[in-house]
C-alpha cells in the first residue's frame, strides 16, 4: 500500500459513498474482507497512527493520557505492526497484550518488538470475540485507529470494560467522523454523505479492498456509558505545533485547520 492510498483511505475521507451495500454483508464478510487485507497489504510506515501519535496531528507527548505507566499492565486492540507497542515497552510497561485480527500483522509486530529487545502476549482474534484475554486485569487498553473496524461497537466496548481492572483506562483515537462526510471541491469542503449515516460501505485501495462504517461521535459516546465508562477527555484539534513542525502543505494539513480529523477519548472504568 503506497502513503498516497493510505491517506486516500484513513486521512483523505475516502470511499465510494452511495454503493449499493451487498446482502450478504455480514460480520463474517467485514471480517473477511478487512483480514485479507491487512493480512496482504499492511500498515508498514504508518507512522502518524502510531504512538507517540494518535493521528496525523494529535501527539500523546502534548497531552499526556497514559501519564506514567511504569509497572502497568497494557492491552493494544489492533496492534498492526507493533510500533504503540514498542512505544509502550520502552516507557516501562510490566506486560504487554495485544490482539489483532490479521496473523500477518502479528506476525510483524512480534518481529518488530524481538528487534527491540521487548515482547508481547500476542492474541490473533476479532477484537469483537471471546479471545481468552483475562478479565479484571489490565491497568489501560489503548487502541490507534482500530477501534472502527469493529462490527459490534457495544459489544467490544463491554468486553473492553472487562478486561480493565476497576478505575482502569481506555484510551483510544479514530478517523472524526465529521471528517469522514466532507470532501473537497474546487477549494471548498462539502459534505458528500450524512453525518448520520453509519452504513458499511467498500472502500477501494491499493488494488484491494476494506469494508468500513462511519458511526456519529454520539454513537461512541453511549456505547461508552452503556459500557460502564466515564468520559475523562475528548480531544478532537489538530495540534498547531506538529503542522508548523512540519511545515506542513498537505491537503490533510489544510483539512485539518478547518475540521477535526482526528478524535480521541480517554475513559475510566468506573
Ligand atoms: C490501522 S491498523 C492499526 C495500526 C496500529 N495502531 C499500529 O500501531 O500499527 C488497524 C489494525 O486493526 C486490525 N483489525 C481490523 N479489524 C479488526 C478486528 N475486527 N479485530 C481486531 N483487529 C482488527 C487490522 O488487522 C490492523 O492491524
Amino acid at each position: 500500500m503506497d502513503e498516497k492510498s493510505v491517506n486516500r483511505l484513513i486521512s483523505n475521507g475516502g470511499g465510494e459513498v452511495g454503493v449499493a451495500i451487498p446482502e450478504n454483508m455480514n460480520k463474517n464478510v467485514i471480517h473477511k474482507t478487512n483480514s485479507i487485507y491487512w493480512d496482504t497489504k499492511g500498515n508498514d510506515f504508518l507512522k502518524a497512527i502510531t504512538l507517540p501519535y494518535y493521528g496525523w496531528f494529535i501527539s500523546e507527548e502534548k497531552h499526556q493520557l497514559f501519564g506514567d505507566i511504569s509497572g502497568k499492565k497494557l492491552l493494544e486492540i489492533g496492534c498492526g505492526n507493533g510500533r504503540s507497542l514498542q512505544y509502550q515497552g520502552e516507557r516501562g510497561a510490566s506486560e504487554l497484550w495485544a490482539v489483532d485480527i490479521s496473523e500477518k500483522q502479528i506476525e510483524k509486530a512480534a518481529q518488530h518488538l524481538e528487534s527491540h529487545g521487548l515482547s508481547a502476549k500476542f492474541i490473533c482474534s476479532p477484537m469483537e470475540e471471546e479471545c481468552g484475554i483475562p478479565e479484571d486485569y489490565f491497568d489501560y487498553v489503548y487502541s490507534i485507529y482500530a477501534i472502527g473496524w469493529t462490527t459490534d461497537l457495544e459489544g467490544t466496548f463491554r468486553r473492553i470494560a472487562s478486561y480493565l481492572k476497576k478505575d482502569g483506562v481506555f484510551i483510544f483515537s479514530w478517523s472524526h467522523p465529521i471528517h469522514r462526510c466532507v470532501t473537497e471541491d474546487d477549494g471548498r469542503f462539502v459534505f458528500r454523505k450524512s453525518y448520520f449515516d453509519e452504513a458499511w460501505y467498500p472502500v477501494a485501495v491499493d488494488e484491494g479492498e476494506l469494508l468500513l462504517a462511519d458511526r456519529m461521535l454520539s454513537t461512541y459516546v453511549n456505547a461508552l456509558a452503556k459500557a460502564g465508562f466515564v468520559i475523562e477527555k475528548l480531544i478532537e484539534q489538530s495540534d498547531d505545533e506538529i503542522m508548523q513542525l512540519r511545515d506542513d502543505k498537505s491537503d490533510l494539513a489544510r483539512r485539518a485547520k478547518m475540521l477535526p480529523v482526528t478524535f480521541v477519548i480517554k475513559a475510566r472504568k468506573l
